[in-house]
C-alpha cells in the first residue's frame, strides 16, 4: 500500500493577488470543535458575521452574509438570482474578470451588451454612463478591483445613474473589500461581491456578499420553482421565473442566514470561524488605518521597482493599489524569474492572463501579506533574481527607495 508523507507546507511569501497569507489567529480559529449549524452558539457567530460584514462593505443593508464557495460563487449566485432569461445586462469590460461576469450572465441567459476599454486602463464613468441611456439594461456588472491589470474603476456616477433609472448594479468587490474603500451605500451599489482569500486574509472557501432591499425586491419575485424541481421541504413559492440554481438561490440563502433558519445547505463551520476571525482582525485594526497600510506599502514597493529601473504597467490614474503590474524586461522569460523567486527566496508572485500572459509581472499587496518585511523582502529577492538575468538594474537602489518611503510614511507599519 502506498504510503503518504505528514502534510508539511512550505512557509512562502506569498505577494500574488491572492491566496494570500493568513494570519496566524484565523489558522487557529479554523481548528477549533466543530459546532452545529442550528446550535445557538453557532447562530450568534453567524449572526455576529453577518453584522462585521455590514461594517465592512460600509452598508445598512439587512442582507450581509457569505456564500459557502470561492469567491465566483458570490458572482454566481448574485447574477443567477437576478438575472432572467431575456434580461438585457450591460457589462462594461476592462479585464479578465469582466469576461467572467460576461460568461456567467450568459449562463443565465441574459441578452448581454458590452463594452470593452484597452488592459491596463479603466472606464471614463460617462462612457459607461452613455452606454447605460443607449443599451437600458435592467442590469449592470461590473468589476471594481480587476487583478488581471491591476486597475480601479470608479463607480460612484455609475452607482448615481443607475440609482436614477432604476438600474440594479452588481459589482464584483473580490479584490478591493477590505483593502480600499467599498463605499456600498454612499456609492448606490445595489449588489456587492467580495473574496476571502484577498484583503481579508481568510483561506479561498467563501465569498461574502451583500445586497439591498432593490435587489431583494427581484430575488423575491422570482421566488419560484417549477412543479417537479421543488424540494418538499421548501415553504410555499409564489409565481414568477424560477432561480435555476439551488446551491446560489439567494431567496433560499437568506432565509437560511435569517431568524427563521430555514434549513438548506449545511453551514462550512471552519470557514465560518476564519471569516469571523478575519474580520474580527480587520475591525480591531481600523478600516481607514487597514486602507492607509495597503497605501503605504503600495508606495513603498512602486518606488522600490521604479528605483530598480524596471518598469511599471498599466494607467497610473487607475492603478488597483493591492495589485501591481511590473512589465517582464525584453528578452526575459518570466515564468524563469518566477520559478527563481520560489525555489530559491521562498516568494510567489503571479503572472498575468490572456494578452499579458508572458508580458507582466503582478505582485499583490494584501491584508497579511501586505507588511513592510514581504515588501522589502521581495525587492531584495528580485534584485538579485534581475542580476542573475543579466538585466541591467541599479542594484539595491530598489530596496532603499522603499526603505525611504517606509521612513516618511505616517503610517505605524509592523
Ligand atoms: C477580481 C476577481 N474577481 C473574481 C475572482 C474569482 O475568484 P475565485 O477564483 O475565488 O472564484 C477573482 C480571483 O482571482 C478576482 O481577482
Amino acid at each position: 500500500m502506498k504510503m503518504y508523507k505528514d502534510l508539511s507546507p512550505s512557509l512562502r511569501t506569498i505577494m500574488t493577488p491572492g491566496p494570500v497569507e493568513v494570519d496566524p489567529r484565523v489558522l487557529r480559529a479554523m481548528s477549533f470543535p466543530i459546532l452545529g449549524q442550528f446550535d445557538p452558539e453557532f447562530t450568534d457567530l453567524m449572526n455576529e458575521t453577518m453584522g462585521m460584514l455590514r461594517q465592512v462593505f460600509q452598508t445598512s443593508n439587512q442582507w450581509a452574509y457569505p456564500v459557502d464557495g470561492t469567491s465566483r460563487s458570490g458572482i454566481e449566485a448574485a447574477l443567477t438570482s437576478l438575472i432572467e432569461p431575456g434580461d438585457k445586462v450591460l457589462i462594461p469590460i476592462y479585464g479578465r474578470f469582466g469576461y467572467l461576469l460576461m460568461e456567467i450572465a450568459e449562463r443565465c441567459g441574459a441578452e448581454i451588451a458590452t463594452l470593452e476599454t484597452e488592459w491596463g486602463s479603466v472606464f471614463d464613468p460617462e462612457e459607461v454612463i452613455r452606454a447605460i441611456h443607449r443599451e437600458k439594461p435592467k442590469l449592470v456588472a461590473i468589476v471594481h478591483g480587476e487583478t488581471s491589470t491591476g486597475r480601479m474603476q470608479p463607480l460612484a456616477d455609475i452607482g448615481k445613474v443607475c440609482r436614477e433609472l432604476d438600474i440594479l448594479l452588481v459589482v464584483d468587490a473580490v479584490a478591493t473589500i477590505g483593502g480600499t474603500p467599498v463605499e456600498t451605500d454612499a456609492w448606490g451599489l445595489d449588489v456587492v461581491i467580495g473574496g476571502t482569500q484577498k484583503c481579508l486574509s481568510v483561506p479561498s472557501g467563501m465569498s461574502p456578499l451583500t445586497y439591498n432591499s432593490r435587489a431583494e425586491a427581484k430575488i423575491l419575485r422570482r421566488k419560484t420553482i417549477e412543479k417537479g424541481l421543488r424540494d418538499p421541504m421548501s415553504q410555499t413559492l409564489s409565481a414568477g421565473t424560477a432561480i435555476r440554481s439551488n446551491y446560489f438561490d439567494l431567496s433560499q440563502l437568506q432565509d437560511y442566514w435569517s431568524p427563521a433558519r430555514l434549513n438548506h445547505h449545511t453551514e462550512a463551520t471552519s470557514m465560518l470561524y476564519a471569516l469571523r476571525e478575519g474580520l474580527r482582525i480587520v475591525l480591531e485594526e481600523g478600516l481607514e488605518v487597514r486602507f492607509a497600510r495597503h497605501a503605504l506599502n503600495e508606495k513603498a514597493l512602486m518606488a522600490g521597482i521604479q528605483s530598480m529601473g524596471l518598469q511599471l504597467y498599466g494607467d497610473p490614474k487607475c492603478k488597483l493599489p493591492m495589485v501591481t503590474c511590473i512589465r517582464i524586461p525584453e528578452g526575459i522569460d518570466g515564468e524563469a524569474v518566477r520559478a527563481m523567486l520560489l525555489e530559491q527566496f521562498g516568494i510567489e508572485i503571479a503572472s498575468s492572463f490572456g494578452p499579458l500572459k508572458g508580458k507582466i509581472w503582478r505582485i499583490g499587496t494584501m491584508g497579511f501579506s501586505c507588511r513592510k518585511k514581504n515588501v522589502l523582502h521581495l525587492l531584495g529577492a528580485l534584485e538579485a533574481v534581475m542580476i542573475c538575468f543579466g538585466v541591467p538594474i541599479h542594484a539595491a537602489a530598489g530596496v532603499q527607495a522603499a526603505l525611504q518611503v517606509y521612513r516618511e510614511g505616517e503610517v505605524p507599519v509592523e
